[in-house]
């Protein structure tokens, strides 16, 4: 193995930031831009509201509604790392797409916002990358403001997420009168709203700054050492082996608006987000440090550019390295694909990558090659990752082309965004007609708004309601048992399935009809 690819491994960091809308996601993602030196100026992300966006937002519709619809990768410097973030849309009914993006990183940063603690959002998210075991690392943001007491926040942390803490540095007051924070991991104290000389204050053997400073005289300083001195006998010990496993978080705090406490965050993030993991594949773990290359595609995106009018799958590597122009497997198909397209992508640029490795996300062409899922691998042996979370729909509308003259766009819209992952198609045993189904409303906006903004076609969506949809593990039915309560579908791989009114007519079929055996696949993920 050569020298080289080894310490390129081992400087990735590929991580996502999950958080609630409006905790600081995209504020913070900037901060990281401009320290990794991937954008040039502050503000570029922030002012949904005066009319200026953020760099990591595409998509038109997240601009008119200041949102965060898709997840964008953004890749930086620093020092001696090289860092991927993949942005999530903090938007729950995109839940789906953000649980697939967490398949793809190292570690996770979750943002609290110190005024509102955990909420919703955030704890749906953590529980997933609890489950995946993947590390994380908290910044609770907007230390400038008037929050909940520190101590407060982390037991709320411990107690709604069940995560141990340990907090690397702690706030010196908050809102007006934040002085700073007393960084228990460096052991020194950083200044709020200070000269950048006079930024840090070192400490001595015993935590404590010697000799005379202003920040003495202030009562804070001594609420502090106090509350330090707590963390210190009753809190937990750090512990790299917990935090790798997911069992205890670093907290660190500051805010992301005024650029407090990032850079410090970044740097101590740095030193312990573990580099590349090994992944589960058919045939074992796959080594990230193993030569041969292989990887998987955790989401496809069309008209990303409205300027090239193209599709990229986005891959993971997972083990060796990817030059372009390399030939690779498709074990779905059995086919060979050469790779000879492929983009990196620094906030809404993008620019042709020739090589990469194990932990670093590629874009590559999709000329409708693949699939959200797919496995692409040098090996001979046709081995597969795990297969991705998929999440049943809740959700349905019936849909239409409002001219009939625009049938052909109106296929190909629905055929790529149904590909992209972001809706599910299924079609109507019976009467052949078009239903999307979908985990949030948004998603049907976003579809109706991409369909006119990029096919030029207008829909018309007919509100079908919410429904339980049950597979067969049959194929063979008597369609007649189609009905307005339970409706026979086919998706858009030709699997069949039910579509129920509600709990209770779901129970009703089952009770009639005994032989048909039905499954929900997302039973199979638990
Ligand atoms: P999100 O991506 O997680 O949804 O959050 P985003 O960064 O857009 O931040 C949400 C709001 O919180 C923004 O205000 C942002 O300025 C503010 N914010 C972020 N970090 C801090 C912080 O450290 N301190 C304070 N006080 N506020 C912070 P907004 O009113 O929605 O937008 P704007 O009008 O300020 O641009």
């Amino acid at each position: 193995m050569s020298k080289n690819f080894k310490q390129d491994v081992l400087s990735r960091r590929t991580f996502a930031i999950i958080s609630h809308p409006d905790a600081g996601k995209t504020t913070l993602t900037e901060k990281l831009l401009l320290f990794g030196g991937a954008i040039r100026d502050a503000g570029t992300v922030k002012g949904k509201k005066t009319g200026k966006y953020a760099t990591s937002d595409w998509m038109e519709i997240e601009k008119q509604r200041g949102i965060s619809v898709t997840s964008s990768v953004m890749q930086f410097d620093y020092k001696n790392a090289r860092v991927n973030i993949l942005d999530t849309p903090g938007h729950q009914d995109f839940s789906e797409d953000t649980y697939r993006t967490l398949t793809a990183v190292d570690s996770a940063v979750m943002i609290i916002d110190s005024a509102k603690g955990i909420e919703e959002q955030t704890l749906k998210l953590f529980k997933v990358c609890k489950m995946r075991g993947i590390p994380i690392f908290t910044f609770i943001n907007k230390l400038d403001r008037q929050g909940k007491p520190p101590l407060e926040l982390l037991a709320e942390l411990e107690e709604v997420m069940g995560i141990e803490s340990y907090p690397m540095n702690w706030p010196i007051g908050m809102g007006k009168e934040f002085l700073g924070i007393y960084d228990r991991f460096y052991n020194r104290i950083e200044q709020f709203r200070v000269e950048d000389k006079e930024r840090y204050v070192d400490l001595n053997e015993d935590g404590e700054i010697e000799g005379d400073h202003p920040i003495k005289q202030d009562s804070l300083y001594d609420q502090t050492l106090e509350e330090i001195m707590l963390l210190n006998e009753a809190g937990n010990e750090f512990s790299e082996e917990k935090i790798n496993n997911g069992d205890l978080t670093p907290v660190f705090f500051g805010s992301a608006l005024s650029n407090f406490g990032v850079q410090t965050f970044l740097e101590t993030y740095l030193q312990f987000a573990p580099s590349p993991q090994a992944r589960k594949s058919t045939i074992g773990e796959i080594d990230p440090l193993s030569e041969e290359f292989s990887g998987f595609i955790f989401k496809i995106q069309a008209n990303m550019n409205p300027a090239h009018r193209d599709r990229i799958a986005f891959l993971r590597i997972c083990s060796g390295k990817f030059e372009r122009g390399m030939t690779v497997n498709l074990p779905r198909t059995g086919k060979q694909v050469k790779l000879a397209q492929s983009t990196q992508f620094m906030a809404d640029d993008r620019s042709t990558v020739n090589e990469a490795v194990s932990g670093d996300i590629i874009g590559l062409y999709d000329p409708g090659f693949y699939q959200i899922g797919d496995t692409l691998t040098v090996s001979k042996n046709a081995y597969q990752y795990e297969k991705l979370p998929q999440f049943t729909p809740e959700l349905f509308v019936k849909v239409t082309a409002k001219n009939v003259m625009k049938q052909k766009h109106f296929h190909k819209g629905i055929q790529q965004l149904v590909q992209e992952g972001a809706i599910q198609l299924y079609k109507t045993v019976k009467t052949e007609d078009y239903l999307l189904g979908a985990v949030g409303q948004l998603q049907f906006e976003v579809f109706e708004h991409r369909m006119r903004n990029e096919y030029n076609v207008e829909v018309i969506m007919e509100h079908v309601g919410s429904k339980i949809a049950r597979w067969l593990v049959d194929e063979e039915v008597n369609e007649n048992l189609s009905s307005g309560r339970s409706l026979l579908v086919e998706d858009r791989y030709g699997k069949k399935a039910f579509l129920f009114e509600n709990e209770f007519a779901l129970r009703w079929f089952q009770d009639k009809n005994p032989e048909v055996k039905l499954y929900n696949p997302m039973d199979e993920q638990e």
